[in-house]
């Protein structure tokens, strides 16, 4: 992978900061660069192809929805859905599994009905259920993590039971990397008639994605992490499911009839879209999917692992003993989010400090509280290189680590200095 080629395609990286330094971008899970085709792809569609979709009898209109319907086929290929009708624009994962919570509450799960989730998901995947705990009675639990970074199975065990009706997990964490056995979890939620519902939001810009293989019943993912646009992203759902699912959203072309006495809806996914749909952000995720699968997965893995490799000898090499990242230790069961603690430092005087050098990485709790009470932390610092990062800026990370440990490394006292 020619990651000099790569770099050009992404007009953001050749800009510098404020006081004229190269950024050395290193938060692509929070969000990732956009290439210039994807950029143009969007304003193409602003710029020539522009009307509102499913309303419309004059040619224009007529255009903006093949290109909408052309991106729902391009998803379809990426998530290996069986049909473009299996997928839903939302603008990311986050609405994504409110309107999935919300759609089952509306339909399927009652008072003692079980919802399980885990320690280690985002609070995306999280707040929706508790909602539903709230409003509703569900009962809602969490299968732990292991010091190792990976899913206690033998928790999710002992909670799968007749009264389960959704497990909801996501398939790679955005602390620990931690990429979690989806189709094992799958079969085991399934053998007690449970829904899945995978959150690919960290996943689906590493790892080829196979809905049907993955086993799952519902799976999300957002535009703006997968090189596309912010605002849009996508739901799958199996066919049957989703023609069972009643709306979550109301207003726009998700009828078929409204009375003032009842109301009726269109079929999916269009019951699922209400109001205005993000069109030419839908344009600009086609793009950024072209622009993934161009390069190819193997080739992303291979680097991502050079990344990854490195890092994990640099922290050893360099910081032993005062750097702890979190997550499996092997490259193998993790992508390359590298989340850490550095004895003695705040992760938010860090990542000022690493901002000093042009470093962005991010630091806080990542949405993630639950997990930083599991690791006894109450925020971490994460450094999460992507398909443009070089080796080099890997090495700046860590000589900016480095120098920020010495800073905070407690220094002897005059008493002990005397002695
Ligand atoms: N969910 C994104 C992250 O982990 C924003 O940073």
């Amino acid at each position: 992978m020619d990651v000099g080629r790569i770099r050009k395609d992404f007009p953001l990286l050749e800009r510098t900061t404020t006081d004229g330094r190269p950024l050395v971008y290193l938060d692509s899970a929070a969000t990732s660069q956009k290439p210039r085709s994807v950029i143009e792809a969007e304003a193409r569609f602003y710029e020539h192809t522009n009307a509102n979709v499913r309303r419309g009898v004059y040619a224009l209109s007529q255009e903006a929805d093949d290109a909408f319907e052309a991106a729902r086929g391009r998803v379809a290929r990426f998530l290996h859905a069986r049909s473009p009708s299996e997928i839903v624009f939302l603008r990311g994962t986050t609405e994504a599994i409110n309107v999935v919570a919300r759609s089952l509450g509306r339909s399927r799960l009652a008072k003692g009905d079980r919802v399980i989730s885990t320690v280690m998901e985002h609070h995306s995947n999280i707040i929706p259920w508790h909602f539903l705990r709230e409003d509703s009675g569900i009962d809602l639990e969490f299968v732990g993590v292991d010091d190792d970074g990976t899913l206690r199975l033998d928790e999710l065990d002992r909670l799968l039971d007749k009264r389960t009706k959704v497990v909801t997990v996501t398939h790679v964490s955005n602390v620990l990397g931690t990429v979690n056995p989806i189709r094992e979890i799958a079969d085991r939620a399934h053998a007690v008639g449970a829904l899945v519902f995978v959150d690919a939001a960290q996943s689906a810009p590493h790892l080829p994605i196979d809905v049907e293989r993955l086993g799952a019943d519902l799976l999300a993912f957002s535009g703006h992490k997968t090189l596309g646009p912010m605002g849009i992203g996508a739901l799958w759902g199996r066919a049957s499911l989703l023609a069972e699912l009643p709306p979550a959203l109301g207003g726009g072309e998700m009828i078929r009839e409204v009375h003032l006495d009842r109301v009726s809806y269109a079929e999916a996914p269009a019951k699922f879209e209400a109001g205005t749909p993000n069109v030419g952000g839908a344009v600009g995720l086609a793009a950024a999917l072209d622009y993934l699968e161009g390069i190819g997965w193997e080739e992303i893995a291979a680097h991502e692992h050079r990344l990854q490799e490195l890092a994990l000898r640099l922290a050893h090499e360099t910081l032993e003993g005062e750097i702890s990242i979190v997550g499996p230790e092997s490259p193998a069961d993790r992508v390359a989010v590298l989340a850490f603690w550095l004895r003695g430092a705040h992760p938010h005087d860090i990542a000022s400090l690493l901002d000093a050098r042009g470093i962005c990485i991010r630091a806080g709790h990542h949405c993630a509280q639950p997990l930083m009470e599991r690791l006894g932390v109450s925020a971490l610092t994460r450094a999460s290189p992507y398909i443009y990062n070089t080796e080099e800026e890997v090495r700046q990370l860590f000589d900016g680590l480095i120098e920020i440990s010495r800073m905070f490394r407690p220094r002897p006292t005059s008493a002990a200095r005397a002695s």
